[in-house]
C-alpha cells in the first residue's frame, strides 16, 4: 500500500483517490501498484459496482515521478508497476469514472483515454510533455487519441505538447462533461452511483463492449512501453530530467 493513495467506499463505488499534493500527486512506482491493487480487489468484490477515480482540489496528478524517472535513466531497475496499473485498468470489468480538477499532466492526461466518464472543470489542464522530456506516447494513448480527436489534434497533444483546458479536452473527446469546480467531486460520484444502479451484468457486457479490443489496447500499451523504457536511458531524457532536477534546485536556492 502507499500512504499517498486513499481508497474508501461510498455505497458501490470504489473510491481511489491520489494523496500527494505536496508533489502535486506525482505518481510513484509505490502509489501505481497502491492504485492497481485497489482496483482489482474490487473489481473482484461483487459489492462494488463502479470505480471513481480522483485527485485533489486544482491537481488531478503532474504525472509520473520524475525522480523515479530519472533513477531509471541512470541504470536503476524499472520494476513494472506502471504496466500493471495500466492492465488493471483496461482489464476492469466495471466502469471507470474520473474527476479532474487543475494540473493532468503525461499519464494524468493518458490515464483518461482508458476511462468510461471523465468529469472536469473548465480550468482544467491537460498536456503530455512527452517529446520535451526525450520521451514517446504511453498508455495507448498513440492509438487512442487519434481515434477520438484525430490525427491533427492527437499530434499537437501527443507530439507537440500543446496542452488543452478542460473545455479543449471535452470538445476533442477526452471528457465528457465540465463542472464547476465546487461542484466537480459530487457530479463524478454522482455519475459513478447513476452507472451503479444498472444491472451489473449488463454493464458489464456494456463496458466490454466500448472497451473493444482490450488484448490489441494492451499490446499497444507494451510496444509503447518498450520504446519508453528505452528513450528513459536516452541521453535527451537524461539532459531533460537533469534540468528538471536542477530547477528544483535552483528554486530552493532563490
Ligand atoms: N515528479 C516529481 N516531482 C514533481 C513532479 C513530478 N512529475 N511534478 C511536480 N513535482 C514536485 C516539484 O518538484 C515540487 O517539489 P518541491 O516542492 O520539493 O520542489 C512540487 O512537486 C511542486 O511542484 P512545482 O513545480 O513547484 O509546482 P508548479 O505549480 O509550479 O508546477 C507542474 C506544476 C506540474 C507544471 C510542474 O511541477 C511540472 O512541470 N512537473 C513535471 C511534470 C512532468 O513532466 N511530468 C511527467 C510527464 S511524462
Amino acid at each position: 500500500m502507499s500512504e499517498h493513495v486513499k481508497v474508501s467506499r461510498d455505497g458501490a463505488v470504489n473510491v481511489v483517490r491520489m494523496h500527494r499534493l505536496e508533489k502535486k500527486n506525482a505518481l510513484t512506482r509505490a502509489m501505481y501498484a497502491a492504485m492497481a491493487e485497489a482496483i482489482r480487489s474490487a473489481d473482484a468484490d461483487d459489492a462494488v459496482r463502479v470505480h471513481l477515480l480522483l485527485g485533489s482540489e486544482g491537481v488531478f496528478s503532474a504525472g509520473n515521478d520524475l525522480g523515479d524517472f530519472m533513477t531509471i535513466a541512470m541504470g536503476g531497475e524499472h520494476g513494472g508497476e506502471v504496466f500493471e496499473f495500466m492492465d488493471v485498468m483496461i482489464r476492469a470489468r466495471k466502469p471507470v469514472v474520473s474527476g479532474v480538477d487543475g494540473i493532468a499532466v503525461g499519464i494524468g492526461t493518458t490515464i483518461h483515454f482508458n476511462c468510461d466518464l471523465t468529469i472536469a472543470t473548465a480550468r482544467s489542464s491537460f498536456s503530455t510533455p512527452f517529446l520535451d522530456l526525450g520521451l514517446t506516447p504511453e498508455f495507448a494513448s498513440s492509438g487512442m487519441a487519434p481515434t477520438v480527436m484525430g490525427h491533427q489534434r492527437a499530434f499537437a497533444l501527443l507530439a507537440l505538447g500543446d496542452s488543452l483546458n478542460g473545455e479543449e479536452a471535452r470538445d476533442a473527446g477526452l471528457v465528457w462533461k465540465i463542472v464547476e469546480p465546487e461542484n466537480m467531486e459530487s457530479e463524478a460520484m454522482s455519475t459513478a452511483k447513476r452507472l451503479a444502479q444498472k444491472p451489473p451484468e449488463a454493464l458489464a457486457i456494456a463496458r466490454d463492449l466500448l472497451m473493444g479490443d482490450r488484448d490489441a489496447r494492451l499490446a499497444l500499451c507494451k510496444k509503447e512501453g518498450e520504446l519508453f523504457g528505452e528513450r528513459l536511458k536516452s541521453d535527451e531524457a537524461r539532459q531533460a530530467f537533469q534540468s528538471f532536477m536542477s530547477r528544483k534546485v535552483s528554486k530552493a536556492s532563490a
